[in-house]
């Protein structure tokens, strides 16, 4: 538990939060809620293998999403490189140049090598411009083969663009909607677009099942595949496909699930009300943005990042990190994929985003005081510099 924040900051002895205050949605439902639900498990004794609860959270998935498809699986790594095997990608595939390691090692348990494009400067999702030079420069024996976008940080990139781009070059393209669950895009949901879009529900997210991920999409055909590939048992209409998985999402991962989904509505408001006060507190520091949720009608918030200019703020994201570090505050800097090392020097948005972005705590954890507590550290830092 915290202790009180402002004397502790005055003795800069002790750090403000006695317990780590973690990036991170970290929802869980209440102990009783959770417990009836494990022992409804225990009684029928069914623990795995699309069972009822699966099933249920599938059915409520499709309707809330407004899919015809929830594939449900037991995290989103197995859903990218079930979604890489069905739709039969090989070769290179674009991914933009800030995007989790995990997709770049999904696309290469496939054997498909990925090759970044560089992101938009306001919002840090895929740049459009970047997407097509990139593709459109690839050499004939490097060529890209599939698009994957991403839909980062409760905000969502140009779907319709980089699908209609996809169109042109005869490409698949799918979407890596990790941190958009519930986000409204266009007048939806996002899930709609693409082949199919891969959604996780690791305790970072505003879904929460312990783990547990889906498939979303309209295509029967593709379910199918997805459903085939999933386990050796396979699910539904058997349809030939050429490896299988075990990707099966258990009964435990859909009862924490389905119990999260009824907490959305409320774990999305508590993410709003915490990102309303963060941008009131930060806005008045000098060198600080508050990244805005880009190309979303609704954001679930589960992300508040902010943008820092190292000349104006007096200390670079790094040191700012460090000191948060000090109080037990996780503050996140944002990273580049993995390939991006190679191409640094030409993705210069990338590799400015990667030095200059970071994620503050937001989340079910996260109390008011709390995001006041860290405003006045880093207002504090600030200030140290700017006195110094
Ligand atoms: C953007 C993104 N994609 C994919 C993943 C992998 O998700 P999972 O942990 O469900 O495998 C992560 C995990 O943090 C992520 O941030």
């Amino acid at each position: 538990m915290p202790i009180d924040a402002p004397s502790a900051m005055r003795d800069r002895g002790s750090p403000a939060f006695a317990q780590l205050l973690a990036v991170g949605q970290r929802n869980a439902p209440g102990w009783e809620r959770y417990e009836a639900a494990m022992r409804g498990i225990f009684e029928r004794r069914y623990y795995t293998n699309q069972g009822p609860l699966a099933r249920e959270l599938e059915q409520r998935l499709q309707d809330f999403l407004g899919v015809k498809h929830a594939v449900c699986v037991t995290n989103a790594t197995i859903g990218l490189m079930m979604a890489s095997e069905a739709l039969a990608i090989s070769g290179q595939a674009l991914v933009p140049g800030v995007c989790d390691r995990a997709v770049e090692h999904a696309l290469a348990w496939c054997g498909v090598e990925a090759v970044a494009c560089d992101v938009d400067p306001a919002t840090g999702q895929i740049c459009l411009d970047s997407a097509v030079t990139t593709i459109d420069g690839a050499s004939v024996d490097a060529a890209v083969n599939a698009i994957i976008g991403a839909n980062l940080w409760g905000g969502a990139c140009d779907a319709e663009a980089l699908a209609s781009l996809a169109r042109d070059r005869g490409l698949p393209v799918l979407f890596d909607s990790t941190h958009a669950f519930g986000c409204t895009v266009r007048g939806g949901r996002a899930g709609r677009f693409g082949a199919l879009e891969v959604f996780s529900f690791s305790e970072s997210n505003v879904l929460n099942a312990a783990g547990g991920a889906c498939v979303a999409t309209d295509d029967d055909e593709l379910a199918a595949r997805l459903r085939n590939i999933r386990s050796s048992y396979g699910a539904g209409r058997p349809v030939p496909v050429v490896k299988t998985s075990n990707g099966r999402m258990s009964e435990a991962q859909a009862a924490i699930g389905l119990l999260s989904l009824d907490d959305y509505a409320a774990n999305q408001a508590h993410n709003q009300s915490l990102t309303d006060l963060y941008r009131a507190r930060l806005s008045s520091i000098a060198g600080l943005r508050v990244v805005e949720p880009g190309g979303v009608d609704a954001s679930n918030h589960q992300a508040l990042l902010v943008e820092l200019d190292e000349r104006v703020f007096g200390r670079s994201r790094d040191a700012l990190v460090e000191r948060l570090a000090f109080d037990n505050v996780e503050a996140r800097a944002v990273s580049r994929a993995s390939v991006v090392a190679r191409q640094t020097a030409a993705l210069p948005v990338t590799a400015r985003l990667c030095s200059s972005w970071l994620e503050l705590p937001v989340g079910a954890h996260v109390r008011e005081a709390m995001v006041e507590t860290v405003c006045e550290i880093i207002a504090r830092a600030h200030q140290e510099e700017t006195a110094a």
